[in-house]
């Protein structure tokens, strides 16, 4: 547990002790840190319940504080200034070189389903999908460090109008395959596509569809086929999407994502009919299509009745939602379901949620949430767009990103090295860039900013990890421990990794990976002053030196955990 909620708890036992009942105490970081490098101000509110002078409240509280404070004082109308007493401080950070949950408030175990990534099958992943893989990833992440059962679903788009397309597609390149032989009478083979061809028939058969009527009705035709299951088109369909999949797989595991499950529209379809069952008593016909009312009284903005299933009775994205919705309860019981998907589609979750609490789909025990982000735009302040003004893809993005980092590499003698160095990098880049702002705000991709070496970036980040790295192999350490506090700075250091659990704790429950991201620079630059002012490898003194020694290991196994949070991985050189 963190020193800060250990604290706290103690104070609440404290002030009860003393004849004050408070639910909640906060030990707050001070700004001024001459004066304590905490500060407790229950004094005031304490004073006003129990209508007495805040500074006698003040000094009662002080004289009766445990020696885990050193330097207490009080000041103005009755604030507690506190600094942690060495001995603690020291113990605690050592307890916490090897042991990350010394720094950290574990919760109360929760299962959460995480829905994140999206890709669409036959389609190439774009930018806007790098957000929810990123940010799902890491959130998937941090729940588990924090002690939740937590399952994450890529939940693949692997029904709609991109089946059209591409069947339409192949049967204009290839009229000859069997598929298309009304006369065919023997066993359809499995469809032989690479993902080369994917990649080029989905933007043709688009491009082709919106100029020309009616190949757009042909499309509609086959995407309505695949819908109800006929064959061929339906087996054509799985396999492409398996190919597809193996192609998004291997994205995905390059930015370090690991779903738990892989399921996605197509796989929802077995569970629309006991969905519909469900849902029948709420739905009402309206325009041929079956419907049901969401909205409420107290509604600000419009919310439309939701479409489960079509005029023509084929399943949408909702019906698939829903059917999701179904299995996931039934099959693991969550507390919360979250949807890590682009904030553009919030009205949407908004419908299908009324809908799945006011059918009892699922319970209101079960927390439904959708978790939306921003947009990741040009430096024009627009959605990134490819130079010819086309949605720009994922790949492209992390081949600039690879190309601008190769330009301010060093030269190395193995290619492969260099190659692995290139790709830890160009991760760490685009993940530090995409998780440093705020969930819900837009960002502009800036590639030379973000690649800099310098400033609030992953290659700056990892950098200093192999620096870290880099002195401690270089150096035996065997007496692990730190004795003494030698500079502030070194203190500084120690007081920021006292704040981290308020750090985990604010960006779980915002739900923002940016606090994570914003205390991994301040530590980084903590440690790098700590760096140009001392000599570390030349210290003669042995207790020094190894203090300074041990004090790395627990910034860099410190650091490691919360790169680890943002599945970035470090490279051993740089
Ligand atoms: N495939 C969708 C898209 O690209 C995102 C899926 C989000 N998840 C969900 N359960 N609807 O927009």
């Amino acid at each position: 547990m963190s020193f800060i909620r250990e604290t706290e708890e103690y104070l609440i036992k404290l002030l009860s002790s003393l004849g004050y009942e408070l639910d909640n105490v906060v030990l707050e970081s001070s700004s001024r840190r001459d004066l304590g490098e905490f500060q407790i101000n229950v004094a005031m509110n304490l004073a006003k319940k129990y209508g007495k002078n805040p500074r006698e409240i003040a000094q009662n509280i002080v004289d009766n504080l445990d020696d885990r404070f050193e330097s207490v004082n009080i000041a103005g109308p009755g604030f507690i200034n506190v600094s942690i007493n060495k001995e603690k401080l020291l113990d605690k950070m050592n307890k916490s070189i090897d042991n990350f949950d010394e720094l950290i408030d574990k919760q109360e175990k929760k299962t959460i389903i995480i829905d994140y990534g999206g890709a669409n099958a036959a389609k190439a992943l774009h930018v806007g999908h790098m957000r929810s893989a990123n940010i799902g990833e890491s959130l998937k992440r941090l729940a588990k460090v924090l002690g939740n059962n937590v399952i994450g679903d890529v939940h693949i788009g692997d029904l709609g109008r991109q089946s059209g397309m591409v069947i339409s597609e192949i049967k204009r390149r290839k009229p000859e395959l069997c598929f298309f032989d009304p006369n065919y009478k023997g066993k359809y083979p499995k469809l032989d596509i690479t993902p080369e061809e994917l990649s080029v028939y989905y933007p043709t058969a688009s491009k082709d569809a919106k100029e020309n009527p009616d190949r757009m009705e042909e499309v509609r035709q086959i995407t309505a086929w695949v819908d109800e299951g006929r064959e061929p088109y339906f087996s054509m369909w799985k396999d492409i999407v398996e190919v597809s999949g193996n192609d998004i797989k291997h994205v995905y595991n390059y930015l370090n994502c690991n779903f738990e499950l892989w399921e996605g529209e197509l796989s929802s379809l077995k569970y629309i009919e006991p969905t519909l069952k469900v849902l029948d008593p709420y739905m009402y016909e309206s325009e041929g299509a079956k419907v049901i009312d969401v909205k409420k009284d107290d509604d600000k903005i419009e919310v439309p009745p939701l479409i489960v299933i079509k005029n023509d009775g084929a399943s949408i994205y909702a019906t698939r939602d829903l059917a999701t919705i179904y299995n996931r309860v039934k099959t693991y019981n969550p507390d919360e379901i979250w949807y890590v998907v682009d904030s553009r589609q919030s009205l949407y979750f908004e419908q299908v949620f009324r809908a799945s609490y006011k059918s009892g789909l699922v319970k209101k025990e079960c927390a439904l949430n959708h978790y939306g982000f921003g947009t990741m735009n040009g430096k024009d302040g627009k959605p990134f767009k490819t130079r010819d003004g086309g949605v720009l893809e994922l790949n492209s993005l992390l081949t600039l990103v690879k190309e601008e980092l190769t330009k301010r590499m060093n030269k190395y003698d193995n290619e492969e090295e260099k190659n692995d160095i290139l790709d830890k990098l160009t991760v760490a880049t685009v993940k530090y860039a995409d998780l440093s702002p705020t969930r819900t705000t837009d960002y502009i991709f800036d590639i030379e900013k973000f690649c800099s070496f310098e400033g609030k970036t992953g290659p700056y980040i990892l950098y200093t990890m192999v620096r870290i790295n880099s002195i401690l192999n270089k150096s035996n350490l065997n007496d692990i421990e730190i004795k003494q506090i030698y500079s502030d700075t070194e203190k500084d250091i120690y007081i920021k990794l006292l704040e981290l659990s308020r750090v985990l704790n604010k960006s779980y429950s915002e739900k923002t990976l940016s606090y994570i991201c914003e205390f991994l620079f301040d530590i980084c630059s903590l440690f790098n002053k700590f760096y140009g002012e001392t000599n570390i490898i030349n210290e003669s003194d042995i207790d020094k030196k190894n203090t300074y020694l041990s004090m790395l290991k627990l910034v860099y196994n410190t650091c490691e955990q919360l790169l680890d949070i943002l599945a970035i991985k470090i490279p051993n050189k740089m």
